[in-house]
């Protein structure tokens, strides 16, 4: 069976990749799968697509296989589109969302547009080929408060009209199915799919 590498240390983000390539005839490895040691790669690109793409290639280069990577954040209208790729940087990286969270709540004003979105890229590098790079987006707003339990970052804050919620407040399933990333890996499975 063909091998593809995600390139993550994230084994949640690992996971739920498999469940979504699962109609796919290939093997879905982490990095731990096939690297010895944790390598780290510099993300300095300016868009999420120059930063999925610099961690797709660097691994390629590493494991000459196929490797998926992605890169995900939110932007924020009225913060003139911030955090954008600093979104786990913001306010720095060990600070918890709780306070992420809470700092963007405090500092939206009334008078400022709410319009936010969740953007993922995901590319895809190949051995010896272009490598290809999928971007989606998940439009929503900023919350007037936080609510729901479930998700990771800045799911409590942000807030989907057309299901009335936050991403914390719409279970897995749910999420899956609007979310920037979600959208942007069944694009890639079709992409898969079609070079199978
Ligand atoms: P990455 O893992 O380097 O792509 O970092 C993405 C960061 O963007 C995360 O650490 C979160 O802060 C934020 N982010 C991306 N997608 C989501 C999401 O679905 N919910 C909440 N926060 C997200």
């Amino acid at each position: 069976m063909k091998k593809i590498i995600v390139a993550t240390t994230n084994q949640g983000k690992v996971k739920e990749i498999r469940e979504i390539l699962k109609d796919i005839d290939m093997e879905v490895l982490s990095m731990k799968d096939v690297l010895k040691e944790d390598i780290d790669i510099i993300e300095d690109g300016d868009t999420f697509e120059a930063n999925a793409k610099i961690k797709a290639e660097a691994i390629r280069d590493i494991v000459h296989l196929p490797v998926l990577a992605d890169d995900s954040g939110i932007e924020i209208d009225a913060f003139d589109k911030a955090p954008g790729v600093q979104s786990a940087r913001f306010l720095g990286k060990d600070t918890s969302y709780d306070i992420k969270n809470q700092y963007i709540l405090d500092h939206i004003q009334k008078d400022m547009p709410r319009s936010a979105r969740y953007v993922c890229s995901i590319a895809l590098a190949l051995p010896n080929q272009p490598t290809v790079v999928f971007t989606e987006t998940m439009e929503g707003e900023i919350a007037d408060q936080a609510q729901g339990e479930y998700g990771f970052g800045y799911d409590p804050i942000f807030y989907f009209p057309p299901l009335k919620k936050t991403t914390a407040q719409m279970t897995p399933e749910q999420k899956n199915l609007y979310s920037h990333r979600g959208k942007a890996l069944r694009k890639m499975e079709a992409y898969l799919k079609e070079l199978d």
